[in-house]
């Protein structure tokens, strides 16, 4: 396996390999998405055991066998409830949510349109559907547009984006992609891992602006502190998808662990519903105080606040700096992000309190000058 050497060394000389790292929980960490604290929360810790007492550690198999708990049917109605769609379902992870429903919704004969920007998931998905696919330049509904325009063919169109997107923080422009997508007959798809729990009370930025795509896919592994996915639709696509959505029909239904905890965060997230809206105005509190010490975060609107660097080997540097003075921001790099976009990924969590976020611009002003 002369290739796996050759491809390590390249990697290495482009400062471009990856190694996994054991963290210690010393440093204060801007690298979690974990962004309400609701992974360590004592409701959602006993919520998580409690299922474990009472289903045990596996469900034992998939959903269509032997493996559907009262837990997933509950969760999955919490799920619609907070996201404000008839009925939404369970999958073991964000990851196999984007891929499961987009290799059930298209095939050979269809065309997906995609946000340039959009989590690998989603770019997985739409490879894996053998239908067409175009990219559209983020964000950019004219260019959406245009190629919708030029689309020859007679099979499904569907439109995908996410909401907050991943690396960069910033928020699709929902409502103009909606509009679009009814004038042209198209399917809407909108990921919300990352506005899941923190936008529009908890049920993401599509609740917060009155849209209702087809369908809504997240995760329960960000601000609900989890593990595991899902999406949220009608009756009749939940449908669908339990006959046709692969990553669901051929794999195990999520652990009583992952889906106790999930519904215990959704009941923190119930009784304190402006927790998202004080996680973005503190990141935005951030955000300025970057700003002012000369820094760039892009549109960042979330709390994801990307510090665009663009040189690889000058973000890893400060990324170590960082760690050196306690704060741990991780570099990224090119294939998350296109080539010259190499940049630190801070994500503010509930647990940053306003003077922390301060001292840690300080310190990024401080290694700008060294
Ligand atoms: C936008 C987006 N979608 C989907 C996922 C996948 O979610 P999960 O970690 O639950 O597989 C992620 C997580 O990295 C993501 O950032």
């Amino acid at each position: 396996m002369n290739f796996v050497n050759k491809t390590l060394s390249e990697l290495e000389s482009r400062g471009l390999k990856r190694a996994l790292r054991i963290h210690s929980g010393k440093l204060i960490n801007f690298s979690t998405n974990d962004y309400l604290g609701l992974s360590t929360h004592p409701v959602v810790v006993n919520r998580s055991v409690e299922a474990v007492k009472l289903f045990g550690t596996g469900s034992g198999g998939s959903r269509l066998m032997a493996g559907n708990l009262p837990l997933h049917e509950e969760l999955e109605s919490r799920l619609a409830l907070l996201t404000g769609m008839e009925a939404a379902l369970v999958y073991g992870s964000g990851f196999l949510a984007n891929t499961g429903v987009l290799t059930a919704l298209a095939g050979r004969n269809d065309t997906i349109f995609s946000d340039r920007l959009n989590h690998a998931s989603i770019v997985d998905g739409a490879i894996t559907s053998r239908s067409r696919v175009h990219r559209y330049r983020h964000c950019d509904v004219q260019h959406l547009s245009d190629l919708l325009k030029k689309r020859t063919g007679t099979g499904r169109k569907i439109i995908v984006t996410e909401s907050v997107f991943s690396m960069d923080g910033d928020i699709a422009p929902v409502r103009e992609i909606f509009e679009l997508s009814r004038r042209e007959g198209c399917i809407l798809v909108v990921d919300e891992a990352h506005a899941t729990g923190v936008f529009g009370h908890g049920g993401g930025i599509c609740r917060e602006k009155g849209v209702l795509p087809d369908i809504v896919t997240g995760t329960l592994s960000k601000a609900l502190g989890s593990y595991g996915g899902f999406a949220s639709c009608s009756s009749k696509t939940r449908d669908f998808l339990v006959n046709k959505s692969r990553s669901f029909v051929y794999s195990t239904g999520l652990p009583p662990a992952s889906a106790g905890a999930a519904l215990g965060a959704l009941q923190v997230i119930e009784s304190r519903k402006e927790s998202g809206s004080e996680l973005v105005r503190h990141a935005a509190f951030f955000r300025e105080s970057l700003k002012q010490a000369g820094f760039s975060t892009g549109n960042s609107a979330s709390q994801i606040v990307p510090v665009i660097v663009r040189d690889t080997s000058a973000t890893v540097s400060l990324s170590h700096s960082l760690e050196n003075r306690g704060i741990l921001a991780v570099a990224i790099r090119p294939p998350t992000v296109p080539e010259g976009s190499a940049r630190l990924r801070f994500s503010v969590t509930l647990g940053h309190q306003l003077e922390t976020l301060q001292n840690t611009a300080d310190k990024m002003r401080e290694l700008k000058w060294n």
